[in-house]
């Protein structure tokens, strides 16, 4: 990719015409102005700095971000191109993490999905709605695999596993980015955060990351890398410190890794303020320090500290560092606006949104990728599918008729949510039921998130007395009282998972739980629909409710897709793609661990705990279906390979019930002994199938180096040994269906 042509018929090919245009461009640029296409400016009014017009006027500013208005882009643009010294036009970039419009279901769910096509087809209706409103460059995908359910930010990844989050990774960069950078329905992506920011310390947000190189290269390096395979145009560096370098100032990561091993050609933004707080993290003794730590380490643009407009040019001055090392910062960023062909057409039709967004088929795949992410979790006695024909339904919960939840976590910054709530769906679907709503007691974070304040249609209501709190669950409970079925929608808001939104708890928060059990104790079938962007440790209901739906947030559609499952019209095959814990303090919990103890009890949990047992309620891949799966015949092409060839593993699934369903097909694998010591399972293929009933499909995986070799510890660098390998294949990280083979030399 990179290199098609953004229009008009020229004999030099496009990478040798756009290098050619970026350097005759530097060649013009004074350094104020190099420095400036080095600076994103904060559009909103609460960005601290500088006016963005001023900056802009005087060519202080390659990017904005933090702006959702048509018209204003078009102002500011044309501020940036008609009255700027050289008239280099403005990237606009915001967070455009699962819709724009058209909401999608978080990323969490959409690994939850297992299924490429999910993320991508959701991520190029993102990107036209996005563009068509004048955006040019969204803050996504983000990368940072999560293996503590603690920490918020959990629900904008794909999860606690490497060889998920890859598929996924790239999947995403296709949907935003497409093949060309010159198409005008396109976004240019962003792989954040680099690197390591999932594994804060206790999961607490933005607190210090402690990594060794071998969980960096083989755990949370490798999403990166297929990011950077599927041409993904620009990376943002984390806020933490990583190893005790923050990563904004992390030479090895930003030059030895990403440009020089993986051969990057694009460009690195900063997270927001991430260089000025250099200095707050104790690296950089001012904030001009803290510029040429920066572009010592770089990082080409900042994200809104103003560090570089402000130092960068006295730097230079007093020889710290040289115009070359400037103009080679700033090169990657003129080559993307070239490539996109943005000199040519900087601005946007003003009205196109309107006729972008009224297209059918978004809705349509926006209600399609939800139906694929949610996960069935318990279904006792068969209770799903529920039956059309029932007379009088209560839908329950604070979550059951909220937009806010059911489009979930980083709304667009100015969006207001219009979501197909829960209550609707069910509504919809059932047009000549009696279906009631009672929302019980409200629910809400103990300390308040400080995007309540910065988000549209997130303004906190009034708190509830504890009178009001009681009366609500009385309401709840008598509604639930007078119908023949329940269906409780519960989990967390929006705000209680994302940035800012770490927990030490992971169960369902407020009176939710209590509200569950006098419902369930009325004797009526109830069902519970979780909405939530993290793991939640529901124990009680998974013991007690028979039927679980976990729907994640999901997305504009959410409210009919939850419905079309609960009643049929969909069969579930959605898996989880973490584990769920039992209790918050059992994270870090995930299923890829090194044995330490032959396993006793749990094939492949140790009790670690005296006061209760680390294994997860629900673990990693798991989700059932309303029909049944074989799975048979398990065979590996030959019992030996020489290291470098590959092996073929075949697998038949066969489904054994009476409704049409779709099942994920999982291959985990074992190194017995090596060089270093390897995860008792690891997560090495997997696909999603349908099959009708009675049918049989053969699923083959290939196993080779890139699947058995890592990053070795004892040898400093990527070896893969001989040695034997256990192969488990079945519907989630406790498969049991059992063959091996050995790698010779
Ligand atoms: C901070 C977040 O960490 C990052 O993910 C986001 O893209 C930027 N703010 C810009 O909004």
């Amino acid at each position: 990719m990179n290199n098609k042509k953004s229009g008009g018929a020229s004999s030099v090919p496009f990478e040798i015409e756009a290098t050619e245009r970026v350097e005759a461009l530097l060649k013009r640029l004074s350094l104020e102005e190099k420095i400036g296409q080095l600076n994103q400016v904060g559009g909103a009014e609460f960005a601290p700095g500088p006016k963005a017009e001023d900056q802009i006027r005087k060519g202080g500013a390659g990017s904005v971000l933090w702006l959702n208005e048509t018209k204003r882009f078009n102002e500011l643009q044309k501020i940036a191109v008609e009255e700027s010294p050289s008239g280099i036009p403005l990237l606009f970039a915001l967070d455009v993490i699962h819709g724009y419009r058209t909401i999608f279901p978080v990323p969490l769910a959409m690994a939850s999905s297992w299924d490429p096509a999910v993320p991508e087809k959701s991520q190029t209706i993102a990107a036209k709605e996005a563009r068509a409103a004048g955006l040019h460059w969204t803050f996504g995908p983000m990368l940072d695999i999560a293996r503590d359910a603690r920490w918020g930010r959990i629900v904008e990844g794909a999860g606690e596993d490497p060889y998920l989050g890859v598929v996924m990774a790239a999947a995403q960069v296709r949907g935003f980015q497409g093949d060309d950078f010159s198409d005008h329905e396109r976004l240019l992506a962003c792989a954040k955060h680099f690197a390591g920011y999932g594994y804060s310390e206790g999961g607490r947000d933005y607190d210090p990351v402690n990594l060794s190189e071998t969980q960096l290269r083989n755990i949370v390096l490798p999403p990166f890398e297929a990011a950077v395979k599927a041409g993904v145009a620009t990376f943002m560096s984390a806020y933490m410190d990583l190893n005790n370098v923050p990563a904004s100032g992390n030479r090895w990561l930003l030059r030895q890794v990403l440009r020089k091993e993986w051969g990057f050609d694009g460009f690195v933004v900063s997270d927001a303020f991430a260089v000025a707080n250099m200095v707050i993290q104790g690296h950089a003794h001012d904030r001009r320090d803290a510029a040429l730590r920066g572009i010592k380490a770089g990082l080409n643009m900042d994200m809104s500290s103003y560090t570089y407009t402000e130092g960068v040019a006295a730097l230079v001055e007093e020889g710290l560092l040289t115009e070359a090392e400037i103009d080679e910062l700033v090169r990657p960023i003129l080559a993307l606006k070239v490539k996109m062909g943005l000199f040519e057409n900087p601005y946007v039709e003003e009205g196109l949104l309107e006729k972008v967004i009224a297209l059918p088929e978004h809705r349509a795949t926006s209600r399609w990728a939800a139906q694929r992410s949610m996960a069935l979790l318990r279904n006792e006695g068969r209770l799903l599918p529920l039956s059309k024909e029932v007379q009088n339904v209560a839908v329950i919960g604070p979550l059951a008729d909220s937009m806010e939840a059911t489009e979930g976590s980083w709304m667009v910054f100015g969006h207001k949510p219009a979501a197909v709530t829960v209550l609707q769906g069910i509504r919809a679907k059932l047009p000549d039921a009696q279906v009631t709503f009672a929302s019980g007691p409200e629910i809400r974070r103990d300390i308040p998130s400080w995007f309540e304040d910065m988000m549209a249609g997130a303004t906190p209501k009034p708190i509830q007395t504890p009178e009001e709190s009681e009366a609500a669950f009385q309401t709840a409970l008598e509604t639930a009282r007078s119908a023949d079925l329940v269906v409780m929608v519960l989990g967390e808001t929006d705000l209680m998972a994302g940035e800012a939104a770490s927990r030490a708890s992971l169960d369902l928060p407020g009176r939710q739980e209590e509200l569950l059990k006098a419902v369930a104790a009325l004797g009526k079938p109830v069902v519970l629909v979780l909405l939530n962007g993290r793991p939640l440790s529901v124990n009680w209901a998974a013991e007690n409710i028979p039927a679980i739906l976990e729907a994640w947030e999901p997305g504009t559609e959410g409210g009919h897709a939850v419905a079309d499952i609960l009643f049929g019209d969909v069969n579930p095959g959605g898996k989880l793609p973490v584990s769920f814990p039992r209790k918050g303090s059992h994270a870090p919990l995930y299923y890829a661990r090194n044995l330490t103890h032959s396993p006793e009890g749990s094939p492949m949990y140790n009790p670690r705990y005296w006061d209760g047992l680390p294994v997860p309620l629900y673990p990693f891949g798991y989700g059932l279906s309303y029909t049944t799966f074989e799975f048979s015949n398990l065979r590996v092409s030959q019992p030996q390979v020489k290291v470098r060839d590959s092996v073929t593993v075949n697998v038949d699934v066969t489904n054994t019930g009476s409704m049409v369903g779709d099942e994920v097909v999982q291959l985990y694998i074992h190194q017995k002994w090596g060089t270093d010591t390897r995860p008792m399972r690891e997560l090495k293929g997997f696909e999603r199938i349908t099959l009708q009933p009675e049918e049989t499909k053969t699923v083959t995986f290939q196993l080779g180096p890139d699947e058995l070799g890592y990053w070795s510890t004892n040898a400093a660098g990527w070896i893969q040994d001989a040695a034997f390998f256990d192969i488990w294949v079945g519907a989630d990280s406790l498969a049991s269906l059992y063959t091996d083979f050995e790698v010779v030399k």
